[in-house]
């Protein structure tokens, strides 16, 4: 159930053997390689050299542990740079081309590198796809981090045109759904069309979701192929992808899933928590500068595990310092155990560690692994020696299903759209669904992440708390649910070409809840106005929308002037405004009472989710809490006090 990355073409081939030993030794199981060796596969066209591949898969192999091999594609060499210079990608903020010296440095709108790349793929899967030390594949690494799926290339701009050729047929019918008269954009044929960067000001919303959504496809376009080539030379062996989170992509991630055997993650909860709530308005950041937020890592794993449709890997997990953040503290002592029992219980199979030994050189010298440059053990090492322990208990729990009676509906258009269309630059759509997330956390509900697609049978409660776009299919499926449902504001407000609904929003939605939504406003973060709900005055604030009253709709919260700000037909509610955490909170938690849902009221720092018949407590905090747990509750891990950044698990 662990394992870590490795690279032995960091270290003299003289210590992979005793590094083997002492991987194993750890419990590790699974060592993943080869993903930026590319300069030392291939280094001159056609130039081979396995040998040392060879030798390093033997080694950890004969130390019996299992090889995850990468395509090493997110790192082009530079003799292939120097004979495709097209490979390089281009800035679309500046619109020059992004260099070589670092990774990822490639377009995937350029031919030759698609070529070049299946290339690579395709030889790797001849000499190891049925390999005996090798049990799965991962596909390139972390694609489209670092801003690399948007370009600003001339090969993306032909390949965009030839996108809206086929998605529009012809030219009127894309000026039509474009609006292109507006601002006399109209274009006389596909040859003309620019991409939606670099003009004078605000280009059309319209024209920017068609071109992220070409993008997206570009990435996707590239993956499948890579999938289905690995497929033919490795037909009995897993493939997956390390996904990153998906405020820091721009490509549908449930599309680029699709494909794989499962989903992995990449678990950096302090980096990315950091950047997360960089512009936040309620950050409370100090508290989880060493933890990361108590719901931002799960957040990510009930993300992962809905779009891998079961479980997931987490396939890097954070040691201690990372050196990519705006701020890189140590996690406080025991929080890598944490993380990793926090992965296990929201539904993962395995967690492997970033990475067995800090690298002196290069890039990430100041990043930590499990050893030091030294070889000595860092402080993740004893921590990972205690999972190994804790993890013999449970052998059965990769295969454990999580099961939740709550849902989030969620699609990346949705973050498209309102990163497009900011209205106010308060609004994050990421932040808003993780508010709703969160508060659902704090009262102990487990959440599924479903797309419009999903079933919707397995739920009692389903929210939406942003979905712009919806479907004719998933308002026609929603409408035959038995689940109670909520649609935050925004949702069903556009079309899918992203103009405004025709019958004003929340659009298709009218028919599951007769309102419109007559204006919006936005205001600054710090502007709140009242907001009454069940006796109480919480906060309406940063997106504010107007909604029509209607003799079949109860006013469920209203706003400062009474107007109405939240409403509910039948067993579907909208809700107008965004608000604060105390109000999502109280507002959850009468709809789990209401609609029959188990919640669990716990200390701020603390927070439960079950796996199968296991619960499993993870304590945030810097004071020790006591449990009030029957005297015949079955402990596996620990007891009725939990410590400070320590975990609980019991049946
Ligand atoms: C990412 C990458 C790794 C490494 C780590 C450092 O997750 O996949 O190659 O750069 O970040 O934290």
């Amino acid at each position: 159930m662990l394992g870590v990355c490795y690279y032995p073409e960091h270290w003299p081939e003289s210590m992979w053997a005793q590094d083997a030993q002492e991987m194993a030794a750890l419990g590790l199981k699974y060592v993943r390689i080869g993903e930026f060796a590319w300069s030392r596969i291939e280094s001159a066209p056609g130039v081979f050299h396995f040998e040392w591949l060879d030798r390093a898969i033997a080694t950890l192999a004969d130390a019996g542990l299992s090889v995850i091999m990468c395509t090493p594609t997110a790192t082009p060499p530079k003799w292939l740079i120097d004979l495709y210079p097209d490979i390089l990608p281009v800035d679309v903020k500046t619109g020059t081309t992004r260099g070589f010296g670092s990774r990822r440095h490639y377009d995937f709108s350029s031919e030759n590198f698609f070529r070049e790349a299946m290339r690579i793929t395709e030889v790797l899967g001849q000499r190891y796809g049925e390999h005996p030390a090798i049990c799965g594949w991962q596909t390139d690494n972390e694609l489209a981090c670092h801003d690399t799926t948007h370009s600003y290339s001339a090969n993306a701009k032909a390949a965009f045109q030839q996108w809206c050729q086929q998605h529009y047929g012809n030219i009127d019918n894309l000026n039509q759904a474009w609006g292109n008269v507006f601002w006399s954009m109209e274009y006389q044929n596909f040859q003309q069309i620019e991409l939606p960067y670099l003009a004078v000001t605000e280009t059309n919303p319209s024209h920017n979701l068609a071109y992220r959504r070409f993008s997206s496809d570009q990435v996707i376009r590239f993956h499948d192929e890579m999938i289905a080539i690995l497929r033919r030379y490795a037909p009995n062996r897993f493939i997956t992808h390390n996904f990153i989170p998906m405020s820091d992509t721009q490509t549908d991630n449930a599309a680029l899933a699709k494909q794989l055997d499962f989903v992995s993650y990449d678990n950096y909860p302090l980096g990315r928590t950091d950047l997360f709530f960089a512009n936040a308005a309620t950050p409370n950041f100090k508290r989880y500068m060493r933890t990361g937020h108590p719901d931002y890592a799960s957040y990510a794993f009930d993300q992962s595990r809905g779009i891998s449709h079961g479980p997931f890997w987490i396939m890097e997990q954070q040691p201690g310092p990372v050196n990519w953040a705006r701020h890189n503290p140590r996690p406080e002592p025991g929080m890598v155990r944490l993380w990793s029992w926090q992965a296990f219980a929201h539904g993962a199979a395995t967690v492997c560690f970033f990475r067995w030994r800090q690298v002196p050189f290069a890039q990430e010298q100041m990043h930590a692994g499990l050893k030091r440059t030294d070889n000595s053990p860092a402080t993740a090492y004893a921590e990972i020696q205690q999972l190994k322990q804790e993890l013999a208990k449970l052998p059965a729990l990769p295969e454990t299903p999580v099961v939740a009676e709550v849902a989030i509906v969620t699609e990346t258009v949705a973050q498209w759209v309102t990163e497009i269309e900011r209205q106010g630059d308060s609004y994050n759509q990421q932040q808003v669904e993780f508010a709703y997330y969160s508060a659902l956390r704090k009262l102990g509900i487990t959440v599924d992440f479903i797309g419009q697609d999903a079933d919707l049978s397995a739920y009692k409660l389903i929210i939406a708390p942003c979905l712009p776009i919806v479907s004719k299919a998933f308002v026609d499926r929603c409408a035959r649910s038995n689940a109670a449902l909520v649609f935050g504001p925004r949702s069903g407000a556009k079309t899918p070409d992203l103009t405004l609904a025709p019958n004003l929003g929340p659009g298709l939605l009218q028919q599951l809840i007769p309102v419109k939504v007559l204006s919006v406003e936005t205001t600054r973060p710090d502007c709140h106005d009242a907001l009454h709900f069940a006796d109480k005055t919480y906060e309406s604030a940063r997106w504010r929308e107007e909604l029509s009253e209607h003799a079949d709709l109860m006013v469920v919260a209203r706003y400062h002037d009474n107007t109405p700000a939240i409403v509910q037909a039948q067993h579907n509610y909208y809700i107008g405004t965004l608000t604060c955490d105390t109000f999502l909170y109280d507002f959850f938690a009468a709809l789990a009472k209401q609609y029959g849902i188990t919640t669990v009221q716990l200390a701020e720092d603390l927070r439960l989710v079950r796996r199968g018949d296991l619960t499993f407590i993870f304590n945030y905090g810097a004071t020790a809490a006591t449990l009030n747990l029957p005297a015949t509750t079955q402990f596996v891990v620990g007891s009725n006090q939990i410590n400070p950044f320590d975990v609980v698990i019991y049946r």
